[in-house]
């Protein structure tokens, strides 16, 4: 029952490794003023600080609301709970004045070829990822919230996602997503942290405003995969659109998951196709080489379609500096790709993850406000 840290340069939930839970939950902002703006920064803070180190809340009298659900009994621990907060573009519309101050490529999430994105999933002006082992730890993180807040947001959406569980402290295998091949495996390393400070955080200059460093823009899509069709797809065939062998992971051109695949030795596409997932993901290219993102999934299931068909798929996340030459440049590379005749991306958004808070005293958005 480990509890990860709340203070910090970057905020918890991004570099770690994804635990069995995980949610996003997307807000409009009721906020009115500047003002209100900043109790529920300081609110969303003091909440998220408390609930990731766990402990007791205040005594209940029996004549008023409890403080606490309760759902996780007397005593909350920590349970390896995230919260991270993201803030959207239409936060920096004229409401609050801060129009000058928004990340320099936050803007509201435009619809690829593929997508059929349902307006009831996507966009907000806040968004909370929130992480943990158990899913009632992660639902009772977000009644806390919603309960402390009643005046400041309103929940638009949420999808709730799930992963194997990491088992003690032993390196888990490679997840692996909806389709049954592994994911994650060709990220970028989060415990080099020079990498992470080109590919994943925002540096000031290069057009960002100076509170964004240290923040990182967050990506979420939701991704349907249509897996009867998948499963009925011959294995040669699946392993072909992503590029890599389902059971080991190993690209097509290699033996091991971890070996990395050479392209250039192969340009006419005879080993891995020239329109696989990952080739097209990565091309590993010089030029493409800042476009690599950090992705941090989880697998969503959420019961069946009006024609009976299973409605799962990917919650997809990733992180990067620069959403442009990130996610964007990724998915351009990706539109028209095979796997597109298996997947469907219905909702999600575009945020920028607040830079962490370093010490107590400090809170989210704190530089912005
Ligand atoms: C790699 C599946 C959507 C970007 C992979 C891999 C799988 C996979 C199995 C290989 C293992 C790995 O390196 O992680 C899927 C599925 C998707 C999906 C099932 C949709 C349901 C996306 C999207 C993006 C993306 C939307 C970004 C726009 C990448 C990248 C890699 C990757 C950058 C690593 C390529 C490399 O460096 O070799 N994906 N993916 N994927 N995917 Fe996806």
């Amino acid at each position: 029952n480990r509890s990860i840290a709340f203070h910090g340069a970057h905020q918890p939930g991004i570099l770690n490794p994804p635990p069995a839970a995980g949610m996003v939950a997307a807000f409009d902002v009721l906020a009115t003023s500047r003002k209100e703006l900043e109790r529920l920064f300081r609110l969303l803070t003091e909440r998220a600080a408390f609930l990731m180190a766990g402990g007791t809340p205040p005594a209940e009298d029996p004549r008023f609301p409890p403080a606490d659900s309760g759902i996780l009994g007397p005593l909350i621990l920590p349970d390896a709970l995230t919260l991270t907060v993201a803030v959207g573009a239409a936060l920096f519309d004229d409401r609050y004045g801060l129009a000058a101050h928004k990340p320099r490529h936050l803007t509201r999430m435009a619809r690829f070829p593929n997508d059929a994105l349902d307006r009831d999933w996507c966009h907000g002006d806040l968004l909370l990822q929130i992480c943990a082992n158990t899913p009632a730890t992660t639902l009772h993180a977000l009644r806390d919230v919603i309960k402390a807040t009643p005046d400041l947001l309103r929940l638009r959406w949420k999808m709730e996602g799930f992963l194997p569980p990491a088992l003690g402290e032993a390196k888990r295998e490679t997840p692996r997503n909806l389709l049954g091949f592994k994911d994650g495996t060709a990220n970028p390393d989060p415990a080099d942290a020079a990498l992470m400070r080109e590919l994943v955080w925002t540096t000031p200059g290069a057009g960002e405003p100076g509170w964004a460093a240290g923040g990182s823009y967050q990506v979420v899509r939701i991704i349907r995969n249509l897996v009867e069709r998948w499963d009925r797809t011959p294995l040669r065939e699946q392993e072909r659109i992503m590029g890599r062998l389902r059971d080991s992971g190993a690209p097509l051109d290699g033996e091991h998951e971890h070996d990395e695949p050479d392209f250039a030795r192969d340009p006419e596409g005879a080993r891995t196709p020239l329109d696989a997932h990952i080739r097209l993901a990565n091309p590993r290219t010089a030029e493409t080489a800042g476009s690599r993102i950090l992705r941090r999934p989880f697998n969503y299931s959420r019961g069946i379609t009006r024609s009976g068909q299973l409605d799962m798929g990917l919650l997809f996340i990733c992180f990067q500096a620069d959403l442009e030459a990130g996610f964007i440049a990724v998915q351009r590379r990706l539109n028209g790709e095979p796997l597109e005749e298996y997947i469907k991306p219905t909702g999600g958004g575009y945020y920028f993850a607040l830079p962490g808070v370093p010490t107590e005293g400090g809170y989210l958005a704190q530089g912005l406000l």
